[in-house]
């Protein structure tokens, strides 16, 4: 049985197997969470990001983990928020999937999700928060061995408390 919570804390001090970046379509590095996590991992994993040619949204790519105490970073490019008429909630839930199905390809069973697509991108958090949930609960139900445990990180504790509560809601509605 998968233990999925959410957690108030900085992503880059996390030992799980994959910290999932809310990066960009170049891959190449930005801010926020993509900056810290590139910051914490050191050069090599720029370097291992030029290898790959940029990541469309939606989709996911595995690098190693370089100086972060994560074996693994999965770089997943959410959508930016655009009112919620362009596919957001689509793509943001391709983001989870796609990330997972790189997770388990490479036999990854401890992830950490940032809150992605909720900062830079603007997404409105109560919005993403049950997106994310629904699509790592969809994910469980179809794979309910692999997983040991899924984290989705809060940064602030505010985020952390919406995460928490979609995460109630999802996993109390697969459980009917
Ligand atoms: N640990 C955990 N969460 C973090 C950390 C951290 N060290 N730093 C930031 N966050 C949180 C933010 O508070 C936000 O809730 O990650 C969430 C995602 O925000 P962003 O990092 O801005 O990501 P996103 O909204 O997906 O925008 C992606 O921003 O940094 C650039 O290169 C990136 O262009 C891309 C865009």
């Amino acid at each position: 049985m998968t233990r999925w919570r959410a957690v108030q804390a900085d992503i880059t001090t996390l030992a799980v197997d994959a910290v999932v970046n809310a990066a960009n379509s170049s891959l190449l590095g930005g801010g926020g969470v993509d900056g810290a996590i590139h910051r914490a991992a050191g050069p090599g994993l720029l370097e291992e990001c030029r290898t790959l040619g940029g990541c469309p949204v939606g989709e996911a790519r595995l690098t190693r983990g370089y100086a972060l105490p994560a074996r693994f970073v999965i770089h997943t490019v959410g959508p930016v928020w655009r009112g919620g008429t362009s596919g957001e909630a689509v793509k943001l839930a391709a983001c989870y999937k796609s990330s997972l199905g790189v997770a388990e390809a490479h036999g990854l069973r401890t992830i950490a999700f940032p809150a992605i697509s909720t900062g830079v991108y603007g997404y409105p958090v109560k919005r993403a928060a049950p997106i994310a949930a629904e699509a790592v609960a969809e994910t469980l139900r179809q794979h309910p061995a692999f997983f040991s445990e899924i984290l989705f990180i809060g940064f602030s504790a505010t985020d952390c408390a919406t995460y928490a509560t979609a995460i109630e809601a999802a996993g109390s509605a697969s459980r009917r």
